[in-house]
C-alpha cells in the first residue's frame, strides 16, 4: 500500500503556521505591518469566481488583508495596465495577485510584466521566473512550490533521484523542473510530443503529471515503488474530480502518491499565501 500524500493536511499545518507568524507581525509591528493582498478579477468565468473566494477565504482565515477588485469582461487593457499601476504604487499593498485566464482582448503576458516584482505573489513575473532560472531568491510559481514543499513534509527524499515532469507549462512543468534540479535531482521534461514517454516515465523515481488530460496515466507508465505527484484536476461527467493519473491502478504501484482532490491542489493556495506573508516582510 502507498502513502498517501495528504495535501490538505499539509496546506492546513502551513497555513496554521502563517496564522500565528501573522498575529506575531500585528502584536510586534502594528496594523501597517500586515500584509495585504489585492485579488483582480475580470470578467465572470464561474471557475475564476471559485478560486478568488478561496484566496480571499484563506487571507481572512490567516489574518491577512484583502482587497477584492471585480471588472467586467469588457474592461480593456489599458484601464487593468493603470489599476495595475495604481496597485504597485500603493504601500498598503503588498501583494498582488490577477486571475487567469483573462479575457481574449487582454494581452496576458503584458499584463503579468506590469505587476511589481516584489508584489508578483503569483510569481508570474518573467523577473521572478529569472530569479528562479539563476538560483536567486524570488517569488515562485505556487504550485511547483507546493509540491516541492509536500515531498519534504512527508520525508521524501530528492536529491539523487530522478524525477520525470510531464508536462512544461510556465506556470507548472517549467518551474517544476527549475524547483526539482535546486533540490538536487537528476530532472527529464517531457510532454505531449514526446515520443516514448512511457520508456521515460517508468524510469522515474517520483514521476510528476501535469499533462492536463484526464486519468491519463496509468499502471504502465509508473516504476514499481516509485513516487507519483498528480498536478492535474478535472471534473467528469459525474460530477466527481479526477486526476491526470488512474489512481486506483497506479496506487498499488508507487511507494507514495498525491490523491484527487486532497493532494496538490489545497498546496497552491497555502504557498500563495505564504508568498504574501514574505512579500509583507520585504517591504
Ligand atoms: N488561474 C489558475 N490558476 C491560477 C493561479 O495560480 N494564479 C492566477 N493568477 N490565476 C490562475
Amino acid at each position: 500500500m502507498a502513502v498517501l500524500i495528504d495535501g490538505k493536511a499539509t496546506s492546513q499545518a502551513i497555513k496554521d503556521e502563517l496564522k500565528a507568524k501573522v498575529e506575531e507581525i500585528r502584536k510586534t509591528k502594528g496594523e501597517s505591518a500586515v500584509p495585504t493582498l489585492a485579488v483582480v478579477l475580470v470578467g465572470d468565468d464561474p471557475a475564476s469566481a471559485v478560486y478568488v473566494r478561496n484566496k480571499k477565504k484563506a487571507c481572512e482565515y490567516i489574518g491577512i488583508g484583502s482587497r477584492s477588485i471585480e471588472l467586467p469582461a469588457e474592461t480593456c487593457e489599458e484601464e487593468l495596465l493603470a489599476l495595475i499601476d495604481d496597485l504597485n504604487g500603493d504601500a498598503a499593498v503588498t501583494g498582488i495577485l490577477v486571475q487567469l485566464p483573462l479575457p481574449a482582448h487582454i494581452d496576458e503576458n503584458k499584463v503579468i510584466e506590469r505587476i511589481s516584482p516584489e508584489k508578483d505573489v503569483d510569481g508570474f513575473n518573467p523577473v521572478n521566473a529569472g530569479r528562479l532560472f539563476t538560483g536567486r531568491p524570488g517569488f515562485v510559481s505556487c504550485t511547483p512550490a507546493g509540491i516541492v514543499e509536500l515531498l519534504k513534509r512527508h520525508d521524501i527524499n530528492i536529491a539523487g533521484k530522478h524525477c520525470v515532469v510531464v508536462g512544461r507549462s510556465n506556470i507548472v512543468g517549467k518551474p517544476m523542473a527549475l524547483l526539482m534540479l535546486k533540490e538536487n535531482a537528476t530532472v527529464t521534461v517531457c510532454h505531449s510530443k514526446t515520443v516514448n514517454l512511457q520508456e521515460i516515465t517508468k524510469q522515474a523515481d517520483i514521476l510528476i503529471c501535469a499533462i492536463g488530460k484526464p486519468r491519463f496515466f496509468g499502471a504502465e507508465y509508473v516504476k514499481d515503488g516509485a513516487v507519483v505527484v498528480d498536478v492535474g484536476i478535472h471534473r467528469m461527467e459525474d460530477g466527481k474530480l479526477c486526476g491526470d493519473v488512474r489512481f486506483d491502478e497506479v496506487e498499488p504501484k508507487c511507494s507514495a502518491i498525491t490523491p484527487v482532490p486532497g493532494g496538490v491542489g489545497p498546496m497552491t493556495i497555502a504557498m500563495l499565501m505564504y508568498n504574501c506573508v514574505q512579500a509583507a516582510g520585504m517591504q
